[in-house]
C-alpha cells in the first residue's frame, strides 16, 4: 500500500507507532520498524540527551529500517532541556522526528534546517495549519478518543480527520482509536494517508510493559478510561484504576488546586506501574481503543494482520458494494 506517508517516511506500510513516555524504547521502536511500520523512540524517556544518543544507537543496532524520535513539549514547572534533546537528535543523524505539544515553532524550524522530516502531532485543525506553516512535512491528527493528551476541544476522529483533510495540504496521519484493518480503511476513506497507534502498540509482545499491565488491559473495554486534569487545561486520557478514579473524585471539589493532586500523579509513579505490573501504582496513559484490543501479538503479526484485513475490506466487502 503506497501513500504519500509511506513514500515520505520510506516505510512499507502506512502505520506509525506514536511516541510514548516510558514505552517508546528501542525494543518497541525497532520491532515496529522491522515489521514495516515506523517505530518511534521517545526522547524524554531518556534521563539526559547523552542517554538519548545511546538509545538511538541501541535502536540502530536492532534495525536497519527508518525510525523516528518523538519530542513532546508539555506545560511544566521545570521544563526539560528541550534544546539539548533537540541538538542530540540532530547530531544523531536520525532522519525523522515526531513533535507534539505546545509552541513547536523553534524546534520544527531547527529540525527542518537540518533536513529532518518532521511529523507534527496535534489535536486541532488550527494547530495542524500552523504546524504546516512552520514547515512540518506530515500532520498526525489525534482525535478525542486518543490516549494521552486529546486537547481541550473534544472533537472525535470521525469529525476531526475529514475536517483536517479538507484544509491541510501536507499528508495527514489519523491518530486515536486505531487498532485494526477496519480503522486503517476508515482513516483512508476520511482523507488520511496512514494511521498512528499508541495503545495498540502497548499491547504487543515487544512493548516494554509488565505482563500484568497487558493482562489488565485485556480485560478492559471502551469505557475503561478516565479524563483527568481538565481543570488545569492539560486534559489527559488514562486507564481507569484506583489512582485515576481518585483524581476524578478530587477534581470535583470546586476549589481543587493541582498541589492536592500532585502526590498521586508523578511520571515516576506511572513508570513504576508499567515496570512492576502494579496497576494502581500510578497513572497509565491509554485510549478508548482498549475496547478493540483482545490479544497481545508480536508487532510483525499485528501489522501483517492489519494489512491483510485492510486489503480484504477494500478488495472484497467495499468492492462488492459497487458491483
Ligand atoms: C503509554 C502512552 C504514553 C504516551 N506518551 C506520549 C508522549 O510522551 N508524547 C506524545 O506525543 N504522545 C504520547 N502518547 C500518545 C501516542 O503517541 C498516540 O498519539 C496515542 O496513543 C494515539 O491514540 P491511541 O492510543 O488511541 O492509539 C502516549 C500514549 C500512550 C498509550
Amino acid at each position: 500500500m503506497k501513500t504519500r506517508v509511506t513514500e515520505l517516511l520510506g516505510i512499507e506500510y502506512p502505520i506509525v507507532q506514536g511516541g510514548m513516555m516510558w514505552v517508546g524504547r528501542a525494543e518497541l521502536a525497532s520491532a515496529v520498524s522491522n515489521a514495516g511500520g515506523l517505530g518511534t523512540l521517545t526522547a524524554l524517556t531518556q534521563p539526559s540527551p547523552e542517554d538519548l544518543l545511546k538509545e538511538i544507537q541501541r535502536c540502530r543496532d536492532m534495525t536497519d529500517k527508518p525510525f523516528a524520535v518523538n519530542l513532546t513539549f508539555l506545560p511544566a514547572i521545570n521544563p526539560p532541556p528541550y534544546a539539548e534533546y533537540r541538538q542530540a537528535i540532530i547530531e544523531s543523524g536520525v532522519k525523522i522526528v515526531e513533535t507534539a505539544g505546545n509552541k513547536p515553532q523553534e524546534h520544527i524550524e531547527d529540525f527542518k534546517k537540518h533536513h529532518i522530516t518532521v511529523l507534527h502531532k496535534c489535536t486541532s485543525v488550527r494547530h495542524a495549519l500552523s504546524a504546516q506553516r512552520m514547515g512540518a512535512d506530515i500532520i498526525s491528527i489525534d482525535g478525542f478518543e486518543c490516549a494521552g493528551h486529546p486537547g481541550e476541544d473534544d472533537i472525535p476522529g470521525l469529525i476531526l480527520i475529514p475536517a483536517a483533510a479538507d484544509q491541510v495540504k501536507i499528508p495527514l496521519i489519523a491518530s486515536g482509536g486505531f487498532a485494526d484493518g477496519r480503522g486503517l480503511v476508515a482513516a483512508l476513506a476520511l482523507g488520511a494517508e496512514g494511521i498512528n497507534m499508541g495503545t495498540r502498540f502497548c499491547m504487543t509482545q515487544e512493548a516494554p510493559i509488565h505482563e500484568k499491565i497487558k493482562q489488565y488491559y485485556l480485560n478492559q473495554d471502551e469505557r475503561s478510561t478516565n479524563l483527568i486534569f481538565r481543570k488545569f487545561r492539560n486534559t489527559t486520557r488514562v486507564a481507569k484504576n484506583s489512582i485515576s478514579d481518585l483524581v476524578v473524585e478530587l477534581s470535583q471539589k470546586p476549589d481543587i488546586q493541582f498541589e492536592e493532586i500532585r502526590p498521586y500523579v508523578s511520571g515516576a509513579k506511572g513508570r513504576m506501574a508499567l515496570e512492576t505490573g502494579d496497576v494502581d501504582a500510578g497513572l497509565l496513559s491509554a485510549g478508548q481503543v482498549l475496547g478493540l484490543i483482545h490479544d497481545i501479538p508480536s508487532c510483525h503479526d499485528l501489522i501483517q494482520g492489519i494489512m491483510t484485513e485492510a486489503h480484504e475490506i477494500i478488495q472484497q466487502r467495499l468492492n462488492r458494494l459497487i458491483d
